[in-house]
Parts: C-alpha cells; structure tokens; sequence
C-alpha cells in the first residue's frame, strides 16, 4: 500500500519538488540570528527563511540541533511542529519534513533523557538484551522529541585504537558488532521494524563502508582495504543489519583505496543495492558531496560532484553546499541527461516510503504529553545495569578488590569528578561541551565514592585537570604536589585518568600513550608506594604500559554515561560483581597495534626456526579479557560430531562453573581457529559465538552453541564466502578440542 502510495504522490511531483527532498539541511539554515550554532540565546525560526527553504526549495529533511545545547522535548516539539505545519499546511504536496538526530547513547540531545554508555561500553558487556532494551529507550525518548530519526548504530569495526571514534563502535570484531548491530536495530524500529508504532524510530546504520580504519588512524583520511578485507570484516555487520531491515544508512565520508566511498559506484549500487538488497534511503555523511570536489579533488566543480554522487547511488545530501545550488545543479544535471530522471525517481521514492512508514503523513509530530515514562526511573535504572555490566576489571592483584568501606581513600585524576567525560561526546551537544549544566543532577565517580562509604572516609583532589577551552586532550597540573602529600594519609588511592571528551577531527591523536602528566602523577602516587586502584575512563585505549605494573587493581569503565559513576563506586566495593570483557585488543606500545584476529599464529614456525609472534602482538590486554571477584571453570566440552558437514549443524556444549564464593555473570565466548586454509592466511582464531550467563557460587550451567558451516567460512581470494575443509580448533575459556569439516 505504502509503495502505491508513493507512486501516486511522486507522479504529481515536479522536477524541482523531487530534487528538493534529496536535500537535508541544518537546522541553522532556517533559524533567527547570527552566531546560531554557538550562541546560547533560545532558538527560533526564521520565517523568511524557513518558507524559502521549504515552500520555495522543498527541502526534504533537516537535522541536528542549533546553539549546539540539547532541549526540552516540548522545545523539540515547538520546532518540529512549526516546520511541519509550513510543510503540510502549505507545501503544494503537503510532504513532511523528516527530522534526523544523531542519539548514539540515549536520546543525547533532549535535556532529561536517559543517558547509556556510548556503544563500546555496550559492546563489554556481551549482552544482546541490554543492548536493545536500551536502544528501545533511546527510541521512546527521541520520538518523545518529536523526532522520527536516529543517525545510529555505528557499525564499523573499531579495529584500530587511533581512531577518534573507535567508541563509537562496537570494538573490533565483526561478529560483535553484527550481533549487536542487530539489536540495536530491533531496539530502534522494533522487532518487525514497523515505525509507524509512535515508540519507534528509523535508524540509520553507518557508516558504510570502511570507514575506521584510515592508514593514518586519523578521521576522514584515507584508508586502503582489500576487497578481501572488506568482505572478510567490514561487510557482516552492514549485511546483518540490512538483513535485520535497517531503515536507512549513512556513507562513509572517507575514501577507499583511493576512491572517495560518496562517488563509488560499485560500493553504492552493485554491492549495497543489487548485492545486499539494500531497499531504504540512503544519506551523505556532512558536507561529503561537496567534499568530493573541495577536498578529495575527484570533480573540478560542486555540479559535477553532485553527478558523481547521486549516479554513484546517494538518495539524500546530508548539508547540501549551500541548498540552493545544489538543487539548482541537480535539476540542471537532469534537464542535460547527465543524471537520469529514473535515478531521482528512485531516490525521491526511497526517501517517501521511509516518511510514509513513519506515519510522517498521518501524525508528523509527536509531543511528550504521551510519553509519560520519559525519564522514568525504570529507564534510569536501564541505564545503570548497562553501565555497572560494561565495567571491565582488567587487573585485580591479591584481591585489593572489592575495597574496604572503612577505607581512608584518596580520589584523584583529571577524571574523578567530570559528568562530562563519563558520558563522551554526543552528549547533550556535539562535543559534549554542556554536559556539566545538563548532568549536574548525577554522580561523578568521587561523588558517588561519597555518597557510599561517607565524605569522611573520602578525600579528592584532582592531581591533573582538562583545560576546558577546546582543546580535548590538554591537561594542567593541578595541586599535583598536595595530591602526592595527601596520599601518605591514604589507605588506598583511586586514580582516574582517561581522556577528555572528543568526537570526529577533533578527536585525531598524535600520540596514543596516555598523557605525559596523568603518566606523571601515576608514576609519583606509585612512589609513595601506596596501593592504587586505577580507573580508566576513556574512548580508546590510551597506552599505559610506562605505569601499569605500579597499579594493583584496573577497572576500564569505557564512557559509561550518566550513571558510570555509581557503576563504577559499586564495583569498586564489591556492590556489583564486574563481568564486563574487552571489545578490543588493548595494546601494550603505539608501535603494536593488533586485533586478536590478526593473521600470523602466534608462535610460528619459519625458515630460521620458530618465531615468536607474541612479542610483537604483545598485548596490555587480550581482547575479551576480563577478570570477576568469582571464579568460573570450563570443563566437558561435548560436540555432537567430532565431523561437521555441509548442510549439517554441530552443536557444542560446554559446562561452566562458578568456582568461588560469590555470585557472578560470566560472558562465554565461543572461538573456533580454521587450522590451515588455502590462499588466505587463516586468522589466528575468530569469536562465532557468545552467552552471557548468572552463575550462583557453586553452580554449573551447560551452555549451547549450534554451529552451521557458514558460521566458519572465509573470504577467499575470488571474493566468495567458503568453509574450508579439515580440521578446526574450537576454544572455550582455556579448554579446547577439535573437529573436522568435510563438504
Ligand atoms: O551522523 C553524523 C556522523 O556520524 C558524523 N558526521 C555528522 C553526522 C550528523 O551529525
């Protein structure tokens, strides 16, 4: 129905209506004043031009925020509803308007909404139900705001820890994040993805395809990814996603192999369209068609990046150069033959189905009043679990934890007592930067430290500081001799280093050792010869190996938002048994970056002998680490065949116990290692599956893995999927036994 739909209203549009929609706009555009984006006066709409954008121009869509500050969901609404009622009430079409928002860890720019740890935090906790209970909730909250689409999940691979956005992420392994991906999707538009439901909300996936792993490990560089590679890791997650039928994706700004992803043709249309079956909108990432000529120099002028752009297979320009030319171009571009009118027609389509299955037609705004568990303690306390099960115990040497309650502790580090680095950027603005005014209701690590064992129990200074000007990763000492002073009188330091918040170019690092002055203030605590419970709270794993053997105890809270403090102060004293494991391989050296599944085997034999592998990968922390106050013990594996066959399904039981003296959730993680393949150099061993499951002290459960053949194939060299026959090793916590393929 909706198709005919669509049909119908497309067949009554002009050239320059259609061309219209395929542009999305900032909100800026149509608001009053100067200095929009930074000022902190109240937003409101330009009349003038609001009504050239949409009445005269037809703009399609708008997104983000202005004044760079969230806002209530009734302010949401007011902007919403007034942009909607010029469109509707006087657009010739009455076509609504589809508003887009980046809300990657809760509804992020709505004053009020719950706030989730950023995906990585997700990701450590193995744990699908979280995953989309709280997507779930960032649907609720965002429609809550009157707005119908999210700029979420990221799929890429947070395969390389340079990368500013590695966080975004749901680590480096490609079946983690599809699994997750996956859930998020089904969180957002709901499990049979109908988003006409008013809690639901279109996601866009993205960034398709490639898009963290540049050569330089800066954003928006270029990277180089075999095809192989491509298919072998960046694809599943994008394939699942589609598969779960994800609304909309999103481009990856970057350029493959030195072919800019915005104008490629084959990524676009032969691998998203006609190979994966892709049916929704597709968008531009910011600026990209224009980046096509400014930057990456593939077109000599704006109009010939537009062709390029929109017959490569993009649909909607995300902050069309200034909207006017563009649509003037485009519509140029077809009256000349250079971009096909069949091509508009199949863009404009996509872009009205989505608007129509979002009921954008029928009821184009929703309003707050009918979301009465907006903010809700039961969201809060989502909100927490996922972060209290995301906290990773990297290191716990001779039990220093849990910690006493009686303890005289000292608190400390740049980030002891910042709301805004537990939550990272996309918080509450792009860069965060409001996070403090917005959060100031909840606990930082010190005050929730407080707030449980008694003030007098607590003393905090900072040691170091972020200097709060835009520059995310200075930092100042700050009372660092009478920090050291106040150590002597200590029974146990918390040190709480990290990283300040940063997303996109602003986050590009040069060097991945944490900074020189946390490096010094963690060295001279150590000197006093105190015992110290280092807290990271931090993106991406900032090298720390020039102090990590001084720490007694490592906890890796990730950007746990909102209620990372409690989480963290509850794990510290032994309120929450932690069961978070690494999402990515944490390295020991800049020089040595790796994921687990690099190619080589790990001790290899070569013409001069065996080599060994390990001491270039090395690793501060292996990937799927993480430690618990219990202990668990794997023991009886059992397959029911030791030969899996094609079209067959092994199934693999294993028993797992908890072995120690308190109750505890452990994550067990299925890896299975294809002992010789041909052509391709097998990966050292790869995640195919993973539960995570509460185990009482004392009590055994056998958990199931059913595995197809198709679960452990490879790319080969011709770029198709196959299992390769012989022998393959599976590994459960540290017991492994092996089975064979046969075709
Ligand atoms: O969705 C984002 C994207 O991830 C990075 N560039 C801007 C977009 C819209 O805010």
């Amino acid at each position: 129905a909706i198709n005919k739909k669509v049909d119908a209203l497309l067949a009554k549009m002009t050239i320059e209506e259609k061309v219209g929609q395929m542009a999305q706009i900032t909100l800026d555009v149509i608001g009053k004043g100067k200095d929009r984006y930074t000022s902190d006066e109240p937003f409101s709409l330009d009349k003038k031009e609001t009504e050239k954008a949409l009445l005269q121009y037809h703009i399609g869509s708008v997104l983000n925020t202005s004044n760079n500050r969230a806002r209530t969901p009734q302010v949401w609404y007011n902007i919403i509803n007034e942009i909607q009622n010029v469109a509707l009430k006087q657009g010739k079409n009455k076509i609504p308007v589809i508003y887009g928002v980046d809300e990657v860890h809760g509804a992020t720019y709505t004053a009020g909404a719950t706030m989730f740890p950023q995906q990585i935090g997700q990701a450590a906790t193995f744990n699908r139900a979280l995953v989309k209970e709280g997507a779930s909730i960032t649907a609720y909250e965002t429609r809550a705001s009157a707005i119908p689409w999210n700029f979420s999940p990221i799929l890429d691979l947070g395969a390389d820890p340079r990368f500013p956005r590695q966080w975004e992420s749901f680590g480096e392994d490609p079946y983690l994040v599809s699994q997750l991906g996956v859930q998020m999707i089904k969180g957002l538009e709901g499990d049979d993805n109908d988003v006409s439901n008013p809690f639901k909300v279109a996601s866009s996936i993205k960034h398709f395809l490639g898009y963290q792993v540049p050569v330089s490990g800066k954003d928006r560089t270029p990277a180089i990814i075999s095809d192989q590679a491509l298919r072998e890791y960046h694809l599943p997650a994008f394939k699942a996603a589609i598969d779960a039928g994800a609304k909309t994706i999103m481009i990856n700004s970057g350029l493959i192999n030195g072919v800019p992803v915005h104008a490629n043709y084959k990524i676009l249309t032969r691998l998203l369209r006609e190979e994966l079956g892709f049916k929704g909108l597709v968008v531009t990432d910011w600026g990209d068609i224009e980046n096509l000529h400014k930057r990456d120099r593939v077109a000599k002028n704006n109009k010939e990046a537009v062709m390029m752009a929109i017959n490569a297979g993009i649909d909607m320009s995300m902050i069309a150069y200034n909207y006017e030319p563009f649509c003037d171009d485009l519509v140029a571009l077809v009256k000349e033959g250079k971009v096909k009118q069949s091509r508009i027609d199949d863009a404009v389509r996509n872009i009205l189905k989505v608007k129509y299955e979002l009921g954008l037609f029928e009821k184009p705004v929703t309003h707050i009043k009918d979301y009465p568990k907006f903010g809700s303690k039961e969201f809060e306390n989502a909100a927490y679990q996922t972060a209290a099960e995301s906290i990773t115990l990297l290191k716990n040497t001779n039990h220093t934890l849990p910690l006493s309650k009686t303890a005289k502790v000292l608190v400390t580090g740049p980030n002891a007592n910042s709301m805004r680095t537990l939550n990272g950027a996309w918080t509450y603005s792009w860069q965060g930067e409001k996070v403090e005014e917005f959060a100031a209701k909840y606990n930082t690590i010190v005050k929730a430290i407080q707030n449980k064992v008694g003030a007098a129990n607590v003393t905090y200074l900072p040691g170091v500081s972020y200097k709060m000007d835009g520059k995310y990763f200075e930092d100042f000492a700050d009372k660092m001799d009478e920090t050291i002073a106040a150590a002597k009188n200590a029974d146990v330091i918390v040190l709480c280093l990290g990283e300040n918040t940063y997303t996109e170019t602003p986050g590009n690092l040069s060097d991945l050792y944490i900074s020189d002055l946390q490096t010094e203030l963690a060295k001279k605590l150590a000197a006093t010869g105190k015992t110290i419970v280092l807290v990271l709270n931090e993106g991406r794993p900032r090298v720390i190996s020039k102090f990590e053997k001084n720490m007694s105890a490592i906890l890796q809270s990730y950007l746990p938002g909102n209620f990372g403090g409690d989480a963290i102060a509850d794990v510290l004293y032994g309120d929450v048994n932690p069961s978070g494991k690494l999402p990515y391989t944490y390295p020991q050296f800049p020089n040595a970056l790796f994921t687990y599944y690099h190619k080589p085997s790990e001790s290899r034999e070569t013409t001069e002998g065996v080599y060994n592998y390990d001491a270039d990968y090395n690793p501060q922390y292996v990937f799927g680490h993480g430690l618990s106050y219990t202990t668990f013990s794997y023991s009886d594996i059992k397959l029911s065949s030791n030969t899996l066959k094609k079209g067959e399904t092994l199934d693999i039981n294993v028993k797992v116990s908890n072995t120690g003296k308190v109750a505890g959730k452990e994550s067990v993680l299925l890896y299975i290692s294809d002992l010789v393949a041909s052509e391709i150099s097998p990966d050292v061993k790869r995640l195919r599956g993973f539960e995570k499951i509460d185990l009482k002290a004392g009590e055994t459960k056998t958990v199931t893995f059913k595995i197809k053949p198709e679960d452990i194939a490879y790319i080969n060299a011709d770029l198709v999927k196959t299992t390769g026959e012989g022998e393959f090793t599976i590994q459960l916590g540290n017991k492994k036994v092996n089975f064979n393929y046969t075709p």
